[in-house]
């Protein structure tokens, strides 16, 4: 599998701000990645970004609704976002569980909901910093994956993102040691719950990856890119980290 490089725009982004990813598919034309690219716009912009990016690169939602349509004021079903030119949907980013109070049951259907629309889900999982401190991140992220992750997933149709809550957005990461230990980790729930065929599925990083730690955190083992927040507003940050992808030997 090829490794992924997301960003994640979160609530940031007018259509002035289509510009950094015309700039970013120029970059890509010209620079082969070595790797698959995805934005994650604010859903207002997928449509206009998918007209400017002629296909350059994989756009995506932030989050969905399980649903596929109804009385569900301001929410978006995961087919809304797939018209509008999505194939990624995010979802039980720490952000959806802190703000919105999403529980691993919720994910799990937005999961289906992506699933059941064609899009392949980014499902979220990682520890709070008062987690980490007591020694139960392993225990946490075990039982996130248990019940955040729906059965039928497949290297295909899902991706996972180890996002340690106290590193989103802070600057601080975790040493590479501890990534690549949480990294076998969750290799080891996945293949205990799905099966060998878990072995291919992505294990995306995130938490603070920018242009100066890109290229350690993605040749970690088990680590199958990253999924970047701040450092993907700008598109030459956001190159430097997809240049920092090493081509597979
Ligand atoms: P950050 O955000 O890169 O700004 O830390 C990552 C994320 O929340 O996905």
């Amino acid at each position: 599998m090829r490794k992924l490089v997301a960003g994640n725009w979160k609530m940031n982004g007018l259509s002035a701000s289509l510009g950094e990813l015309v700039a970013l598919k120029d970059g890509l034309a010209s620079a082969a990645p070595a790797c698959d690219v995805l934005i994650c716009p604010p859903a207002t912009l997928i449509a206009q970004a998918n007209w400017a990016i002629k296909g350059a690169f994989a756009l995506g939602g932030q989050d969905c609704h399980f649903e596929a349509k109804g009385a569900f004021t301001g929410d978006l079903a995961a087919e809304m976002l797939a018209d509008a030119g999505a194939s990624y949907v995010i979802v039980g980013h720490s952000e959806r569980r802190q703000y919105h109070g999403e529980t691993s049951a919720n994910v799990a259907r937005k999961a289906q909901g992506a699933w059941r629309a064609g899009l392949k889900a980014i499902i979220c999982i990682g520890e709070s910093l008062i987690e980490r401190q007591v020694g139960s991140a392993n225990h946490i992220c075990e039982s996130q994956l248990k019940d955040s992750v729906p059965d039928g997933a497949t290297p295909a149709n899902t991706v996972i993102a180890y996002e340690p809550v106290w590193a989103i957005g802070t600057g601080v990461t975790p040493t590479a040691a501890d990534i690549a230990a949480m990294h076998a980790h969750v290799r080891a729930c996945l293949v205990a719950k799905l099966g060998e065929g878990a072995k291919a599925m992505l294990i995306l990083y995130g938490g603070s990856v920018n242009p100066g730690n890109a290229a350690e955190i993605l040749s970690l083992p088990e680590v199958g890119g990253a999924l970047v927040g701040g450092a993907s507003l700008k598109s030459e940050d956001f190159s430097k980290i997809i240049a920092a992808v090493q081509p597979v030997a």
